[in-house]
């Protein structure tokens, strides 16, 4: 971080969003689902229904509405850019980052032989799982699993030479887990990978609220993300490098563009959620100040973003001690907050994680429980069939009020069961 960076103030940013006033059980609603999805800022919603008032119109056409289509397809296209630090036409849009994997992923086995191998990572969640496996199934390919260290939930990255060689076709790996919080040394994977010539697939889903994306730097093959995790809507983003996105043979219906991102993306977009990715960049840019270009400004907000959700998760840390009961999986060791997202899986003792996610929900703390999908690390965990674990995410509008409350109201259940039973 650099040294002029001022901490970020959560309050004038909360006051743009309509979703955190909500009161619930006469108390203001406390979002900490943000690694489910994000609230939107007033300037995501306008600009959505800006879109939608100005005239709907697919692509193409020569009239107005067509042409406007156009250009807030190309502005979603540069905004993006700007976030990944790629060029326009190395991204695509789809869905949801489920779907455009499902895709991608059958696009890239095509190449695949019978004998050729993948990495698969323990840590992922199972959207940068399935698609694979069920690729690697009907490939026959073979896939090799990279463990994690149970003890802090870190992925064993020094064991990945291991596991590659040169029939390694590609390593599938996230950037940080959706439940655990882990951020992997996504770079180092990344060489490792390219020093045997297989390809990586990064599912930067989690990691995009947390801290800064940058697919020039990573030299990753392919990336990929979802708006509606970092105050946009519900829009899934695909980052390929140029010439795979040319040369690689796309599931499309044959009108559609035969070269360029719009080769990936199947059917109509839903233009107005584009419209909508446009501006949740603008917000995060604003975050970094006014200065430089949007990309610069972007770099700042993400500095800006992760430093004060260290100062979040030390406080959340230091807190948790006091709650009788409280197990947080993953790295708690206050000096290497760096090497995790705000996120924490935690179970609290004699209670089930779905009775601690709804007491929690009954005082108008929202959080999740369960396996959020990531069950590659809960059955690893020995956690799938005992109903996973509770998780509490912070965002950049999570205020330290709202840390404590959440930590106050575990401690409350803690003590009232614990009294119950003495
Ligand atoms: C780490 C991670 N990867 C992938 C996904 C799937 O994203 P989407 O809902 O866009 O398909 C999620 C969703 O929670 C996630 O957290």
């Amino acid at each position: 971080m650099s040294k002029q960076t001022t901490l970020l103030d959560p309050i004038p940013l909360r006051a743009q969003f309509p979703a955190l006033q909500r009161e619930v059980n006469g108390r203001t609603a406390v979002y900490m689902d943000g690694p489910g999805g994000t609230q939107s800022p007033q300037s995501v919603i306008d600009a959505m229904g800006a879109y939608l008032a100005y005239g709907s119109s697919n692509l193409g056409g020569p009239f107005d509405t067509s042409r406007h289509a156009v250009a807030v397809n190309a502005a979603a296209r540069a905004a993006m850019a700007d976030f990944l630090n790629a060029s326009p036409d190395e991204i695509a849009f789809g869905q949801n980052m489920t779907s455009m994997t499902f895709s991608v992923s059958r696009a890239i086995a095509r190449t695949w032989r019978a004998g050729d191998e993948i990495v698969l990572t323990r840590i992922d969640h199972d959207a940068n799982i399935s698609p694979w496996l069920l690729a690697a199934e009907d490939r026959g390919v073979t896939v090799r699993w990279l463990d994690i260290n149970p003890a802090d939930c870190t992925l064993e990255l020094d064991k990945l030479p291991e596991l590659l060689n040169e029939h390694t076709r590609l390593l599938a790996i996230t950037y940080a887990s959706n439940a655990v919080g882990t951020i992997n040394d996504v770079a180092h994977a990344v060489k490792m990978a390219q020093a045997v010539g297989a390809w990586t697939y990064v599912d930067a889903v989690h990691y995009a609220p947390h801290g800064l994306l940058d697919v020039k730097a990573l030299d990753c093959d392919f990336l990929v993300c979802s708006v509606y995790k970092f105050f946009g809507p519900h829009t899934g983003v695909l980052y390929g490098k140029r010439e795979h996105l040319e040369n690689l043979t796309a599931y499309k219906v044959r009108p559609a563009p035969a070269s360029g991102p719009g080769k990936w993306e199947t059917g109509t977009q839903s233009f107005e959620s584009l419209a909508g990715v446009t501006a949740a960049i603008e917000y995060l840019a604003e975050i970094g100040g006014p200065e430089g270009t949007r990309r610069e400004r972007l770099v700042r907000a993400m500095e800006r973003t992760q430093a004060y959700e260290v100062a979040l998760s030390l406080h959340f840390l230091q807190g948790a001690t006091a709650v009788p009961g409280l197990k947080i999986y993953g790295i708690t060791d206050v000096e290497r907050l760096d090497e995790r997202a705000p996120t924490f899986a935690l179970s609290l003792e004699g209670f089930t994680p779905q009775a601690v996610a709804t007491y929690l929900g009954e005082q108008g703390i929202f959080v999740w429980a369960g396996h959020y999908y990531a069950i590659a690390i809960m059955e690893r965990l020995g956690l799938l069939e005992k109903g996973g674990l509770v998780r509490i995410g912070f965002a950049h509008y999570t205020t330290i009020q709202e840390v404590d409350s959440v930590l106050e109201a575990l401690k409350q259940f803690s003590e009232s069961a614990n009294s119950l039973k003495s």
